[in-house]
């Protein structure tokens, strides 16, 4: 006699057939913009994404800094500030969707900068050069991200 077992899979049991996802957690020091950039350009780059490791890599660097910026300006205390998380994804064949998350509950805002302002153009180049861009509101702080589309593939 046969005995039928149903096991569960282990966690390591490879369970999805989609696209992998990219993640990373990085300290919220100024050099993490360049770790950021360059993690982000490298996975477009293993995708084979060309066409946009250059949107990509501006929206990395954008968020990451407002990642790091903004956290460190409200979070003094670099116990409580913590890590920022760096995402990278493709939710479709065409389109890749960048995301940080972090520990601030303040929402980011494009913000009309004036002619001679040393700031406030990081968000308003998110929203020119993505697709769309959007909040995920968690208890513990935030996370940001922008989707780009390869040319001719906008959703
Ligand atoms: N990750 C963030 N956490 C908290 N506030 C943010 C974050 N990103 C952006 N903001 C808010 O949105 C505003 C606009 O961001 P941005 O256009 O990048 O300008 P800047 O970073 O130069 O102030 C910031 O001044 C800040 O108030
Ligand atoms: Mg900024």
């Amino acid at each position: 006699m046969t005995t039928m077992m149903i096991s569960k899979p282990s966690p390591l049991t490879p369970t999805c057939t989609g696209h992998p996802t990219y993640t990373q957690s990085l300290p919220c020091t100024e050099e993490a913009v360049g770790i950021a950039r360059l993690s982000v350009a490298a996975t477009l780059h293993a995708w084979g994404l060309e066409d946009l490791v250059d949107d990509a890599r501006l929206i990395a660097s954008e968020l990451a800094t407002n990642a790091i910026r903004h956290v460190t300006r409200r979070i003094p205390d670099p116990e409580q500030r913590g890590c920022f998380r760096l995402k990278v994804e493709r939710p479709s064949d065409h389109l890749v969707r960048i995301s940080t998350f972090d520990r601030s509950r303040t929402i980011p805002r494009v913000i009309e900068a004036s002619e001679t302002a040393e700031s406030g153009r990081g968000m308003a180049v998110v929203d020119a050069v993505s697709c769309r861009w959007g909040i995920d509101p968690k208890p513990w702080g935030k996370g940001v991200w922008a989707e780009c589309a390869t040319p001719g593939d906008l959703p």
